[in-house]
C-alpha cells in the first residue's frame, strides 16, 4: 500500500476519523500523519461502544502500533494537543513538526470577536483563521518556540519520508472537506486553506509522486455547518423525518443537512484525484443494513444507490459503512470491485 491519503469529499465531517481508524487497523502503517487546518476539525471514532472526539492528534490513534505526527502545515494549539494526548495517554508516540505555527489567545479572541469570521463565515471560533493570516503575515511562533512541546518535536516530513523509503505504511489524514476548501469551496464560506489531497501531501511533507492512493470520503446526506451555499440542502423536517440529524464536534452546533450530491461528488473526486472513495452512512439510507459486514448482505436500494454514485463518480466505491462503529465497515479494496 505504501502511503495513502485520506480526505473529506464533500463539506467536512464525512466520518474520516472512522475510514481513517479502520483503514489503520487494516493496513498496519507505522506512521499516521495529519495534514489539515488544526483545531477547527472534530473526528469521531467510536470502538466497543466508546466514543472519542479528537481535533489535534491524528484520528487514527485508536490503533495502537503507530507513531502519531502532525505535519508542518498544521496549526496546532498547545493546550488543545497537550490536554488531548492527556486524555489519551499517548505521549510516547505524538510528534510535532518543530515548524508548525502556533495558535495563540489572541487568535482564538479575534476568530471570536470578529463579526466577518464569527458571524458572515460562522467560523468554529479556534484561532485557526486569524493565526493562518499571522503565518503569512510570518508573525506567529513555531511549536519549536513552545517550552511544553519540547517533548515531542520532531522532522515530521523526514519520519515520513524515511518510513515510505523503508517500503512501511503509511497515513496521512486530511481534516475538513472539499467544499470549505480555501481555493476550491464556495468562497468566501470556506475555511482558511485549501483542504484537497494535495494540500495534505504538502502539509505533511510528502511529495506528490510518492502518492500511492488517496481516498475521497463522502457521506450519503452530506452536511455542512456555518454559513454559505449548499445546494443539496434538505429542510429541517425532512431530517427529522428521515431520523439523520447531527451536531458539530468542536462547535456542537446542528449540521444542516443534504441530500447526495453526485455533481459535486464527482468533481470533488476529481481535483482530489481520487484512487478510492469511502463511503458513510449507508445505514442512513436504508436503517436496515446497519452492520453489515458482506457486500452481498446489502438491500437492493443501497446497491443501487452505490452502483448509481460509483457511475457518476468515476472512481471504485472501496469502503462502504454501514454504522458509526468502527466494524461496521465493508472493505472491498483487494477485489478493487468495480460494481458499476
Ligand atoms: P472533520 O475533520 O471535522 O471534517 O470530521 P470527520 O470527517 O472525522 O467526521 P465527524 O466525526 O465530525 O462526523 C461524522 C459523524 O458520523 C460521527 O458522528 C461518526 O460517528 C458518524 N459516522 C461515521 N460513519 C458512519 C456511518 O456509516 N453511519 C452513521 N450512522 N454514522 C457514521
Ligand atoms: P474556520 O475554519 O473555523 O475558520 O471556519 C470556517 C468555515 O469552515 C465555517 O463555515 C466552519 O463551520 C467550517 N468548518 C471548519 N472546520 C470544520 C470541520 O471540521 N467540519 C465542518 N465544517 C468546518
Ligand atoms: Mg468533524
Amino acid at each position: 500500500m505504501g502511503s495513502t491519503i485520506i480526505v473529506g469529499g464533500f463539506f467536512g465531517d464525512e466520518g474520516k476519523g472512522k475510514i481513517v481508524a479502520h483503514v489503520a487497523f487494516a493496513d498496519k502503517p507505522t506512521i499516521i500523519a495529519r495534514g489539515g487546518i488544526g483545531p477547527n476539525a472534530g473526528h469521531t471514532i467510536e470502538v466497543r461502544g466508546q466514543k472519542f472526539g479528537v481535533r489535534m492528534i491524528p484520528s487514527g490513534f485508536v490503533y495502537a502500533n503507530a507513531r502519531l505526527l502532525i505535519g508542518a502545515g498544521v496549526l496546532v494549539d498547545p493546550r488543545v494537543l497537550l490536554s488531548e494526548i492527556e486524555l489519551v495517554d499517548e505521549a510516547k508516540r505524538v510528534g510535532v513538526d518543530h515548524r508548525c505555527a502556533i495558535i495563540e489567545q489572541k487568535h482564538i479572541t479575534l476568530d471570536k470577536e470578529d463579526p466577518h469570521l464569527s458571524r458572515t463565515i460562522g467560523s468554529t471560533g479556534t484561532g485557526c483563521g486569524p493565526a493562518a493570516a499571522d503565518r503569512a503575515r510570518r508573525t506567529t511562533i513555531q511549536a519549536s518556540e513552545v517550552q511544553e512541546l519540547a517533548p515531542f518535536l520532531t522532522d515530521a516530513a523526514a519520519e515520513i519520508n524515511q518510513a515510505l523509503n523503508a517500503e512501511e505504511n503509511v497515513i496521512l489524514e486530511g481534516s475538513q472537506g472539499f467544499g470549505i476548501s480555501l481555493y476550491y469551496g464556495f468562497f468566501p464560506y470556506v475555511t482558511s486553506k485549501d483542504t484537497t489531497a494535495s494540500q495534505i501531501a504538502a502539509d505533511v511533507g510528502v511529495g506528490p509522486t510518492r502518492i500511492d492512493e488517496t481516498i475521497v470520503v463522502f457521506k450519503t446526506f452530506p452536511t455542512r455547518v456555518g454559513e454559505g451555499p449548499f445546494e443539496t440542502q434538505m429542510s429541517e423536517e425532512e431530517a427529522k423525518k428521515l431520523q439523520i440529524e447531527e451536531f458539530g464536534t468542536v462547535t456542537g452546533r446542528p449540521r444542516r443537512i443534504g441530500w447526495w450530491d453526485p455533481k459535486m461528488a464527482a468533481y470533488s473526486a476529481m481535483i482530489n484525484g481520487a484512487t478510492q472513495v469511502a463511503i458513510t452512512g449507508l445505514d442512513k439510507l436504508d436503517p436496515n443494513v446497519r452492520g453489515v459486514h458482506e457486500y452481498d448482505d446489502l438491500s437492493t436500494k443501497v446497491k443501487t444507490f452505490l452502483r448509481q454514485a460509483e457511475e457518476e463518480v468515476g472512481v471504485p466505491f472501496t469502503l462502504l459503512s454501514t454504522g458509526p462503529e468502527l466494524a461496521e465497515i465493508i472493505d472491498l479494496r483487494e477485489e478493487k470491485l468495480y460494481h458499476a
